[in-house]
């Protein structure tokens, strides 16, 4: 949630370091800040210079003065969790002495007893972060002599929580120290330079070779390479890896808004989840990664699908996709509560973990508690080599590219995708007919041309998002397959737009939510042409006849009296349509939040990758 970029080498690090911050920064965006270690000359040791503000990069950049020159620095976007936005509390946090800078991803728990055997020692603390008390920890063991590695292990051995770090050091800028321990940390390497971050999109503008540290890890960062070490002193290997994504994914290529470029990248999204996965002879699907041979599939009985937010929605639609398609119970549950509930665990249940960025910090300790329990856990997760992707068992990579901007589009219709293959696949080992499967086949094969035909509507979409997007509230109802489609729904349109927005079954209108019907709360109803047509028809009725305002997305145009307005999506088979269904309501959630003024790609108070509780 918060983003960390740091930098050694020849060049100056400021450029870098706020370049790189502006790539993070969909990560948290509340405040920022950078430090480096002005160069040794004749007549100075070498110093550690400062600059952060409450605000935007772009905040801290204007900030930033002209002579902020060092070959070493690290940078820090923050969202806040311990203390108030402020250029106080904004990272890196420093020692009394101003010689240990320290930025810092995820939450020091132990924080308040360290403060105080701190300050009793004499530490001066300026914010209220839990961060700092790791600078005055470091400080603290610099004092005692050694390297900056050896005071920054000691530092961590009384630190309980979790962390990404970097840490600079006036007295010794020749290096970079960082720290993984469940936030990630992963290393780039370029020549005779070295650059460090919680995310890869901050390195790929300069390298592709990347290193990954796993949890418990350290390393020291030098100009002319790196070193990685646990926090025994231990010296590990880590083979560099090369990073796929292209850097243009992180620019938003000509729209108005990385929301909106990604809203149209669904077609190739989905092309690529598909990729080399689709059989057509057999009907059914190849999933290389799952780890489990076809008769430990066939001995599940049950499939739990654990996800947060949109990745929680989207693993609805799974569960859907599963039980139709493979007659296996399937249930989808928010990870954040799953793992607070002392969840019974069974063998012969399979538990499918849910996350676009594989950090979500409630999905990856839910995985934990599963696999702590005996449980076995595949991942459908999109970004390679992530924290969740490692914890699993076996899954599914969506290859959907890098999603930037906070609220989930293409990798929620790619999250849909894979389930909709690992359905095919259980299916055919189970009761699901050649002539079933190949129809599924066939129809995931179809999709992104018609993804391509709902985006083709856009003018239209932003004509009606500009005349509901005023409303005090909207409803969204759906019925079976597109309940989980008014709930993702009714999501975004929260989520970016700030406009209230409930999703309701269709068949619970008139036990409840009717009585808030009339025309200041409009309606948007999912109504596939299936076998509930007529009923959500009848619902639609009964809205119109308390004067509600009807936007029906439907297969086929829908009669006044029903709806005001109707937007036509083409038909896929009937498990498949909640896919089509979905994505008329993500432009209708954009153009209504632009059409209110806001800022579309980073939401107040949300962030894109929850690390914390
Ligand atoms: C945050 C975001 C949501 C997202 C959720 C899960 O809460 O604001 O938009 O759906 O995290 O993210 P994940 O990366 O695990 O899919």
């Amino acid at each position: 949630m918060c983003g960390i970029v740091a930098y050694i080498g020849p060049k100056d690090a400021s450029p870098i370091l706020l370049e790189g911050l502006q790539r993070l920064e969909y990560r948290g965006y509340d405040s920022a800040g950078v430090a480096v270690v002005a160069p040794v000359t004749k007549s100075a040791p070498a110093k550690l210079r400062l600059c952060k503000v409450k605000g935007r990069v772009a905040d801290l950049a204007a900030a930033l003065p002209a002579r902020f020159k060092g070959g070493a620095g690290i940078g820090h976007t923050r969202w806040a969790t311990h203390g108030v936005p402020s250029d106080a509390n904004a990272h890196p946090h420093t020692d009394n002495e101003g010689r240990i800078a320290v930025v810092h991803n995820g939450i020091i728990e132990n924080a308040d007893e360290l403060r105080a055997k701190l300050a009793a020692d004499g530490a001066v603390f300026r914010s209220e972060t839990d961060t700092e008390v790791l600078a005055h920890l470091v400080a603290a063991h610099r004092a005692e002599g050694g390297e900056l590695e050896d005071a920054v292990r000691a530092a961590l051995k009384l630190v309980v929580g979790t962390y990404g770090i970097a840490v600079l050091d006036a007295g010794q800028p020749d290096r970079i120290v960082v720290a993984r321990n469940g936030s990630p940390i992963v290393l780039g390497i370029g020549e005779k330079e070295m650059f460090a971050a919680s995310d890869v999109s901050a390195l790929v503008r300069y390298t592709r070779q990347v290193v990954h540290l796993e949890d418990g890890e350290l390393a020291t960062v030098r100009a002319d390479g790196f070193r990685t070490f646990t926090e025994d002193a231990r010296t590990v290997t880590r083979q560099p890896s090369t990073v796929d994504w292209e850097v243009g994914s992180y620019d938003t290529g000509g729209y108005a808004h990385y929301l909106l470029k990604e809203i149209h990248e669904q077609p190739g999204a989905v092309e690529r989840t598909l990729s080399g996965r689709l059989d057509e002879r057999f009907a059914t699907a190849h999933l290389g990664g799952l780890n489990l041979d076809a008769r430990e599939l066939r001995e599940i009985r049950r499939v739990k699908i654990l996800g947060c937010g949109s990745a929680y929605y989207a693993g609805e639609m799974g569960a859907q996709l599963i039980e139709e398609l493979a007659r296996i119970p399937a249930h989808s549950e928010p990870a954040s509560e799953f793992r607070y509930r002392n969840p019974v665990i069974e063998a012969d249940t399979l538990y499918v973990a849910v996350s676009q960025s594989g950090e979500t910090y409630d999905t990856l300790a839910a995985v934990q508690e599963v696999k702590r329990k005996g449980g076995r856990v595949l991942g459908v997760v999109n970004t390679v080599g992530s924290a969740i992707a490692r914890e699993c068992d076996g899954g599914m990579y969506l290859h959907a590219g890098p999603e930037v901007s906070v609220a989930s589009t293409k990798a929620f219709t790619s999250t849909v995708v894979a389930f909709a293959l690992l359905a095919l696949h259980f299916g055919r080992i189970h009761d699901l007919s050649p002539a079933d499967g190949r129809r599924i086949v066939a129809g995931l094969k179809a999709l992104p041309d018609q993804i391509r035909q709902v985006l083709e509507q856009q003018q239209e979409i932003e004509a009606l998002a500009a005349e509901y997007a005023h409303s005090q509230g909207m409803m969204y109802i759906g019925r079976v397959r597109g309940y989980p489609v008014a709930r993702e729904g009714a999501q975004k349109l929260k989520e970016i737009s700030y406009v209230h927005a409930e999703a309701y079954p269709a068949s619970e209108l008139k036990h409840g939510p009717l009585a808030l019907i009339s025309p200041e709360l409009p309606t948007v109803a999912l109504v596939p042409d299936d076998e509930l047509l007529d009923k959500n028809l009848t619902a639609l009725g009964e809205i119109k006849a308390r004067e509600g305002r009807v936007l029906a997305v439907a297969h086929r145009p829908i009669e006044a009296k029903h709806a005001d307005h109707c937007l036509v999506v083409p038909k896929s088979e009937p498990e498949l349509d909640p896919l089509l269904l979905n994505i008329p309501l993500q432009l209708l959630a954009y153009h209504a939040a632009v059409a209110l003024g806001r800022d579309v790609d980073k939401p107040r108070n949300l962030a894109k990758s929850v690390t914390v509780e």
